[in-house]
């Protein structure tokens, strides 16, 4: 049958509706060439005290020290006679920065009409785009992002899934040790100088952050986004940033070839996702037992992990993730055309479902404070 029949030809093949568009995420559709991307430039930096106050410089970097060969490292101490942990109840949202942002509007570089303040198409967190990397593979965690554009670029902010909020709130007490255990792992191996030495009976605070901001483009969208960074290279004829950084993780020590695969396929996923969009070239991992014992620490270079696992069957391609993060922010292009911070396109996403949205006009969803708009506007 022919539904547009009784049409006029130019009113056939309408569209869909604004809200009926999707987008798959069947990694089938992604296997193309690899898109551009760009070597991303560090544009500035920012620092998060014990309190979680900005400071618009690098006073929260750290400095990588290299563990002796037979390191005793027990990541259980400290746990919780010296642990304060951050409330992850409280969502910032892209606060930290839009800060930044607005102290640092004079490095961007501007494209002088008036039509795009930043001169980029994205702004948003680093963590935020390492989930849209890894969607073609996820099939545990959903995510939601809302998008809004003001002054021509899109910003991009998480919003929590009522998944992911009971998980917080319903973690369990080894689960909630565990995580510490990486942030002990950072304090056995970081100091605060370039020629310091690491202090273990120190207190590990997860408020404190060095962020760096960075500029690049893939393909056609050219993106600025800010990510958490563990430490540096202490060497100081060691590349500039992004890369002197160092990416600090911590896993399971691996027995059997199952552990080596599961490994392989899940955790240098998001290891590599989270690495290569910043450009940060290593990633230091000390690898633990079930009581926390750190057993051995490894290196892995950011640009060899693709070569590493394609000898694993039906293994992930970082083609598909640069292609399928391509292809979304296309998408979200697509959608959000108009000029209103007050206007917010919700893009949710569940494993073995497409990518749909929702828009919301003055909602509780709406993200861009007024102070940012106020001193834009300007
Ligand atoms: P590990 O990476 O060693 O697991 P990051 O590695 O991104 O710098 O994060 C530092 C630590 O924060 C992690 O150490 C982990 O302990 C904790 N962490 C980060 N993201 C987490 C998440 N989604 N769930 C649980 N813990 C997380
Ligand atoms: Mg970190
Ligand atoms: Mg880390």
């Amino acid at each position: 049958s022919d539904p547009g029949g009784d049409l006029p030809s130019d009113k056939r093949h309408r569209p869909p509706p604004a809200e009926g568009r999707t987008l798959s995420a069947d990694r089938r559709l992604y296997e193309r060439h690899f898109p551009l991307y760009k070597q991303p430039l560090e544009v500035g930096c920012f620092s998060l005290d014990a309190r979680r106050n900005f400071f618009n410089d690098h006073r929260q970097l750290r400095y990588y020290v290299e563990p002796r060969r037979s390191p005793d490292f027990n990541l259980r101490d400290g746990y919780t006679s010296r642990f304060i942990k951050r409330d992850d109840g409280v969502k910032e949202k892209l606060d930290h920065m839009l800060r930044w942002i607005l102290e640092n509007r004079h490095k961007m570089q501007n494209s002088n009409s008036s039509s795009c303040a930043l001169g980029v198409d994205f702004v948003t967190w680093r963590g935020h785009l390492t989930k849209v990397l890894t969607t073609p593979y996820e099939t545990q965690e959903g995510w939601m992002m809302a998008a809004c554009k003001f002054r021509g670029s899109i910003y991009i902010s998480e919003v929590e899934t009522e998944q992911a909020r009971e998980n917080r709130e319903t973690r369990s007490e080894r689960q909630e040790e565990m995580m510490y255990w990486g942030y002990k792992f950072e304090q056995y191996t970081c100091a605060d100088g370039a020629d310091g030495t690491p202090d273990p009976g120190g207190v590990v605070n997860t408020n404190e952050a060095f962020c760096t901001v960075v500029q690049t483009r893939l393909a056609d969208h050219k993106l600025l986004f800010s990510g958490e960074v563990d430490c540096r290279l202490k060497d100081p004829d060691a590349p500039p940033a992004p890369g002197c950084y160092v990416e600090l993780k911590t896993s399971a020590e691996i027995c059997t070839p199952k552990q080596r695969s599961n490994f392989h396929r899940y955790k240098l996923l998001k290891w590599w996702a989270q690495s290569f969009l910043p450009g940060v070239p290593q990633i230091i991992a000390g690898f633990r037992d079930h009581d926390g014992i750190v057993v051995s620490v490894e290196t892995f270079q950011t640009s060899k992990i693709s070569q590493m696992i394609k000898n694993e069957y039906n293994c992930w391609k970082p083609t598909v993730c640069m292609n399928f993060c391509s292809d979304f922010l296309t998408f979200v292009k697509s959608i959000v055309k108009e000029d209103d911070p007050r206007l917010v396109y919700l893009f949710s996403w569940d494993p073995r479902r497409d990518v749909t949205y929702t828009v919301h006009r003055d909602s509780t969803h709406t993200f861009i404070p007024d102070w940012y708009i106020k001193d834009m506007t300007s």
